[in-house]
């Protein structure tokens, strides 16, 4: 049985992989942060809680100690990083702690691996806001990476140092560098379900409006349980390597709202207000996958196009905002 760590288990990515690795057989160690609503906190796992081979230990990427105990005790085969402060508006209000986990904490996971079992396969959640403004698209693993957000130059700065433990010591190390991934499990204050569960709301009559920032920039949306198939395939190549996932198809948030519009059966664009609140300083103004590599060598591809997200996660927010009115 082989046995992996997987850091932001709580969180939508980890959750789906948590779900993928047990499915696989594997002993699964998900690392969590304390908080002060424990019961709210595991909403994502829960159906997941009473599987003997899910073990759930206290950590923090910013605590080195933890992460050397985690290690120290179950030696583990894979090591899953998708924990991050992972909120680019957010990154703008708090740049120091979002610094400190998503780069010093990776650095932090490395040193632990390297150290005492520097034969541990490492998994970092690179993402596609590396690329940052750089308006050449479609891009892939050799586009020039030009970070706009403090959460992006973090995520550089743990990109960077990726390939250089895997150089410098040779470590089994790679990062996936995705596209946005979207589920019914993302979290609230992403567009997508920002957007999807409002427009749920709207349609029973519980809220009135909905109030959002730059509704221009594009992004590549794809569907989050089939990108943690491809965290475990590149994990499972012969050599470490760095991947892009996403689907090679972007649309604007407008386009997206008019898609719900169309699911939901009414116009939504009525209840949109304009807030200047949810701007950023700096924007990513276009995200644009070339996937090709990881279709290549790993096989990896996506299958739910942005109709069939969509639809996915409206209809989960109208069932749940359902129970919550009975
Ligand atoms: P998410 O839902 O926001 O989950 C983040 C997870 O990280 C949560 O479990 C959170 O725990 C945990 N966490 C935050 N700070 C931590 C710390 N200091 N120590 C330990 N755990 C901590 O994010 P996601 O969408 O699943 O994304 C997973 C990873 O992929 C992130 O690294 C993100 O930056 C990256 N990524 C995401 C996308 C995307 O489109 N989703 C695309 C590219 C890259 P709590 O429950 O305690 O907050
Ligand atoms: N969150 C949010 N809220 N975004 C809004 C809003 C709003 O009210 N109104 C407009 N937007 C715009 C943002 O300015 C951005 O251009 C776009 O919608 C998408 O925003 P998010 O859903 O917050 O995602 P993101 O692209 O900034 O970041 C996500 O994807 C990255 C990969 O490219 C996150 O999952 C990151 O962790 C991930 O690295």
């Amino acid at each position: 049985m082989k046995t992996a760590v997987v850091t932001g288990i709580t969180g939508q990515d980890g959750s789906y992989l948590a779900e993928l690795l047990l499915e696989k057989d594997y002993k699964v160690i998900g690392l969590v942060r304390r908080s002060a609503m424990e019961d709210k906190k595991f909403y994502n796992i829960s159906h997941l809680l009473q599987n003997p081979n899910l073990i759930l230990e206290n950590g923090d990427l910013t605590d080195s100690p933890s992460l050397w105990r985690v290690i120290k005790e179950y030696r583990p085969d894979e090591f899953y990083n998708l924990a991050a402060q992972s909120h680019v508006g957010a990154s703008f209000t708090s740049p120091e702690s979002t610094l400190e986990i998503n780069a010093t904490g990776v650095l932090n996971c490395l040193e632990a691996i390297r150290n005492l079992k520097p034969d541990t396969k490492f998994y970092q959640a690179s993402t596609s806001e590396m690329f940052g403004d750089n308006m050449n698209a479609p891009q892939n693993e050799e586009t020039v990476l030009s970070p706009v957000s403090p959460y992006a130059c973090a995520k550089v700065y743990a990109h960077n140092l990726v390939i250089n433990y895997r150089k410098a010591y040779g470590l089994f190390a790679c990062s996936g560098i995705l596209f946005n991934h979207e589920s019914p499990r993302r979290g609230e204050q992403f567009v997508t379900r920002k957007i999807t569960k409002a427009a749920a709301r709207i349609k029973l009559g519980l809220q009135n409006e909905l109030r959002l920032g730059n509704l221009e920039a594009k992004r590549d949306w794809g569907y989050a349980k089939e990108y943690v198939e491809g965290m475990w395939m590149m994990m499972q190549h012969h050599t470490p390597d760095d991947y892009v996932l996403g689907t090679g198809v972007t649309h604007t948030i407008s386009e997206f709202i008019t898609c719900i519009s169309d699911i939901a059966g009414y116009n939504l664009f009525n209840h949109v207000v304009i807030d200047d609140k949810f701007k950023r300083p700096s924007e990513v103004p276009l995200l644009l996958a070339d996937p090709s590599k990881a279709k290549r060598v790993l096989g990896w591809q996506p299958k739910t196009d942005l109709n069939q997200l969509a639809e996915l996660m409206y209809n989960s927010d109208l069932e749940k905002e359902k129970n919550n009115v009975k």
